[in-house]
């Protein structure tokens, strides 16, 4: 393994009827709250107002800021953190999915950076200083509730990128399964093929030394297998939605990924079709992902193997390796259709006009992934064999 240090201070609070937990820990920050959300799912669903009754008990003044996009954008981690300052907040509040709590994570530190908080974004200054803030999350996908990752959108210059601090971990994120019983067939399918990119990004690297490492994955995703389409058929399954959103947290907590490299080189072509085209991230990876494996599977087949056979079943007798690793990637495209994800950029009606202007995002900074480091001819052809 590499060496390294593990501390992850999120304290997550996870079950049935856990949202009380808001009047234990609001206060512990002080009285002004400001609550971030998205496009008004929470008013739908009645989650908003349970909130705010709670943030009432828990002595909060609450000032209110609605309307994170989908893909969050530069525009309204900047309208926050003005109000963050004006209001003198003194803890943010997201309740969503994944876009409000990445964009929560952007406004807590943008209130208190001095400058373009586009450059922290693209990594040309550093965060020291950040508000605290919980989250309470309502989309089991991207792990952003126990991890120290944001993804923000600069529409005006189509770039999509994700940053972090240490600083930017939630203090608390509230869990509750109810919360997802609510979302919409096709993002509760972007949610699982999230969450098991994300497995992969840290399941594929060259070691031999992680099996504990491999067997975490490997059981991550298993489960999520045999849950997925329970969730799909009943939403309202309790247990089918617990696993999900537990799976969800730990693929992207720090816990998979201990002493070993990640290779993120698939998220980062998502990002870029994303940016451009402005579409769901999981629908994204649903289409890259594959296709990614078949361009790299022989740099290593025995690890795609290792996966087909403990994942997806694959029985490996008298198979060469490619052999088996190729009926794993294709047991996994099968798999995501089956519950209705996307499989071609065509899906979203996207052709090859820009395919070269996203290449060049993805490499601007030199080839991306450790599995393979990919050149821009690599992030082509992906694209490419994804139309
Ligand atoms: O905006 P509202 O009205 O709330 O509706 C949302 C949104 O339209 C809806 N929704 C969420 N919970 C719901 C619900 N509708 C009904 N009932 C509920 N319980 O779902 C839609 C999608 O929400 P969003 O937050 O965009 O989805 P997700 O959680 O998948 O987040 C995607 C964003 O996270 C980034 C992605 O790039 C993308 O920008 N990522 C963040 C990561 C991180 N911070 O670690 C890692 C990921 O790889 C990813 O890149
Ligand atoms: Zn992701």
């Amino acid at each position: 393994m590499n060496p390294f240090i593990y501390q992850n201070p999120t304290k997550l609070i996870f079950g049935k009827g856990q949202l009380e937990q808001l009047v234990q820990e609001v206060p512990r920050y002080g009285r002004k709250v400001l609550l971030v959300y998205g496009g008004g799912s929470i008013k739908r669903t009645g989650l908003y107002d349970r909130t705010l009754a709670l943030l009432k008990e828990a002595g909060a003044e609450v000032v209110e800021l609605g309307g994170v996009e989908p893909n969050p954008r530069l525009s309204t981690v900047n309208r926050g953190a003005a109000l963050c300052r004006e209001h003198n907040i003194d803890l943010l509040l997201a309740v969503g999915g994944g876009s409000t709590i990445d964009c929560t994570k952007a406004i807590a530190a943008a209130a208190k950076f001095d400058g373009d908080f586009w450059d922290v974004v693209t990594k040309k200054a550093a965060v020291k200083d950040a508000l605290p803030f919980g989250t309470v999350l309502t989309l089991a996908a991207t792990g952003s509730e126990m991890n120290a990752g944001s993804v923000i959108t600069n529409w005006e210059l189509n770039e999509k990128h994700g940053w972090g601090s240490p600083l930017v971990y939630p203090r608390f994120s509230i869990l509750d399964p109810e919360h997802t019983f609510t979302l919409p067939r096709e993002q509760t399918v972007y949610g699982i093929v999230d969450m098991m990119s994300h497995i992969f990004e840290q399941y594929f690297h060259h070691r031999t030394d992680t099996p504990i490492q491999d067997g975490f994955c490997e059981a991550l995703l298993r489960a999520i297998l045999q849950t997925a389409p329970v969730a799909l058929e009943r939403p309202d399954d309790y247990e089918a939605r617990e696993t999900l959103m537990y799976a969800g947290t730990i693929a992207l907590n720090g816990y998979l990924s201990m002493g070993t490299p990640g290779d993120w080189a698939t998220h980062d072509l998502e990002h870029a079709i994303s940016a451009v085209y402005d579409i769901p991230h999981g629908g994204g990876l649903a289409i890259l992902f594959p296709n990614w494996m078949k361009h790299v599977v022989r740099d290593n087949p025995a690890r795609f193997k290792q996966l087909g056979v403990h994942v997806f079943g694959v029985d490996p007798a008298g198979k060469a390796d490619l052999e088996a690793a190729e009926e794993g990637i294709a047991a996994l495209r099968a798999f995501w259709n089956s519950i209705g994800a996307p499989s071609r950029l065509a899906d979203y009606d996207i052709d090859d006009s820009k395919l070269g202007v996203m290449a060049d995002k993805v490499v601007a900074n030199g080839p991306r992934g450790r599995f393979r480091p990919l050149e821009r001819d690599d992030v082509l052809a992906i694209y490419r064999s994804s139309l």
